[in-house]
């Protein structure tokens, strides 16, 4: 199972997704060898790690995102990962319109189809606001991520 978490600057929203699942994932179930990857629909911070204000949500409750880099979605992702989730409508749009086939762009869905208790369906952008969206970004995902290992594991 190889998952790419998307969103659209690579810098907050998936590579949070990225670490928390691997760690669960290498935790809770490390005989299921899950795979996972970030990247960002945008070229803006290419090369750049995750936002510092993300690094210290995520550090906050134990995980370290220090070491992963931004990189852009690319066509042959969509070969190479089983499935490809989107924080929200936007990152989705634009990921359906690389995709190189129909058949391959199903493979794209939000993440929060995974959390359809949750009262969003779309993880917020917390680039532009405070500590506190960081929080909810991290809370979202982690709720997501717990859910779609659960689905992996059956
Ligand atoms: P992300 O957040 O998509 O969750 O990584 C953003 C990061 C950077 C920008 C926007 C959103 N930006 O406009 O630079």
């Amino acid at each position: 199972m190889n998952v790419l978490f998307v969103c659209l600057g690579n810098i907050c929203r998936s590579p949070t997704a990225e670490g928390v699942f691997l760690a669960i994932a290498g935790r809770d179930a490390p005989h299921l060898m899950v795979q996972a990857d970030s990247a960002g629909t945008a070229n803006y911070h290419i090369g750049a790690p995750p936002d510092r204000r993300s690094q210290r949500a995520a550090r906050d409750r134990g995980y370290d995102l220090s070491a992963l880099r931004a990189r852009q979605v690319e066509t042959g992702d969509f070969e190479r990962f089983d499935l490809l989730l989107a924080m929200d409508e936007s990152n989705l749009r634009n990921m359906q319109r690389i995709a190189p086939s129909r058949e391959l762009a199903q493979k794209a869905r939000l993440l929060m189809d995974y959390a359809p208790q949750h009262k969003l369906r779309e993880v917020p952008d917390p680039y532009y606001g405070g500590d506190e969206g960081f929080d909810e970004v991290y809370a979202m995902v982690t709720e997501a991520c717990r859910n779609l290992l659960e689905d992996v594991q059956r």
